[in-house]
């Protein structure tokens, strides 16, 4: 791992899951890492466990829904830290549902927490990321979509709609930002054994009528390496592209699903 001493990173939906682990690298890589998540209480409690190791973590009650907070975040790191070198987007993913289930309530709010929630995060980032990068050492972006990139997802529509915007939206800024040096990526996690992909099991077992358990095998027996991830995986995978190791990979969407998915 490229040395990271020095940096500083905003990591949004950050207190558990996929988020975390991403945050939890890039502080064990030696960045100063504020985190945000809708909940202060579970965001410090991260932040907690994470100084204990050693980590400069800086916890910030952030719901990506709301564009004063992202602001707020962006600057608060400036005011603790007066640098921004990573920007990481995550949060929660939106409603499960088919077509006919979704009501336009859903719709915008599942726009809001994924693709909007990018968007407004990029643009309060962007004047600092720019301030910070160089040729040498750029400043990175990334951002968590899903498989549903490639291959629609059952009962996921508004994943399978607004995850390959995003994927889209990555490649549009790696053209726009690459000029100063700003390199965007995006992550799209298979399965990992968190929160979210918990209660989606237990959505598959209801709506099948089926164990939770058989839910779950059928899950995993889609996946190469016979497991759900574990968030440290991803962590690991997106800290190298978010390093200064990484001067010339943008606009791409990393997959890092054990081999899940089947489409090139
Ligand atoms: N796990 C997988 O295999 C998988 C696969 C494909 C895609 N994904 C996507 O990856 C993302 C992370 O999933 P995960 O599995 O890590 O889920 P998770 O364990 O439920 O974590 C979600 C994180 O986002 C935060 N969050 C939720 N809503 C937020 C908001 N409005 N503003 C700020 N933070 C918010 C949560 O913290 P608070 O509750 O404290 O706000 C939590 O830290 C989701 O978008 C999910 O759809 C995951």
């Amino acid at each position: 791992m490229a040395h990271q001493e020095g940096r500083v990173a905003l990591v949004l939906g950050a207190s558990t899951g996929l988020g975390r682990a991403v945050a939890e690298e890039l502080a064990r890589g030696g960045v100063r890492v504020a985190m945000g998540s809708r909940s202060l209480e579970r965001v410090e409690a991260a932040a907690r466990d994470m100084a204990s190791e050693g980590g400069k973590v800086l916890p910030l009650e952030t719901d990506v829904g709301e564009p004063a907070h992202i602001e707020r975040a962006v600057a608060a790191v400036l005011k603790e830290w007066g640098r921004l070198d990573i920007l990481f987007f995550n949060s929660g993913g939106p409603r499960p549902g088919s077509f006919f289930d979704l009501s336009d309530e859903d719709w915008r709010k599942g726009e809001d927490l994924t693709l909007m929630g990018f968007v407004r995060s990029v643009r309060a980032a962007y004047p600092h990321l720019k301030a910070a990068a160089t040729r040498e050492v750029p400043a990175h972006i990334g951002v968590i979509v899903s498989s549903s990139v490639k291959e629609g997802i059952d009962h996921l529509t508004l994943s399978n709609v607004y995850r390959p915007a995003l994927a889209a939206l990555v490649k549009e800024l790696a053209r726009t930002l690459g000029p100063e040096h700003i390199l965007v990526n995006a992550f799209a996690p298979g399965r990992f054994a968190t929160r979210r992909v918990e209660e989606l099991d237990h959505e598959t077992a209801r709506r099948r009528g089926i164990p939770v358990e058989e839910a779950r095998q059928a899950s995993v027996a889609r996946i190469p390496l016979g497991r759900y991830g574990d968030p440290a995986e991803l962590g690991r995978v997106a800290a190298f592209f978010l390093s200064p190791a990484n001067t010339y990979v943008t606009g791409q969407t990393i997959f890092v699903d054990g081999g899940m998915v089947r489409a090139l």
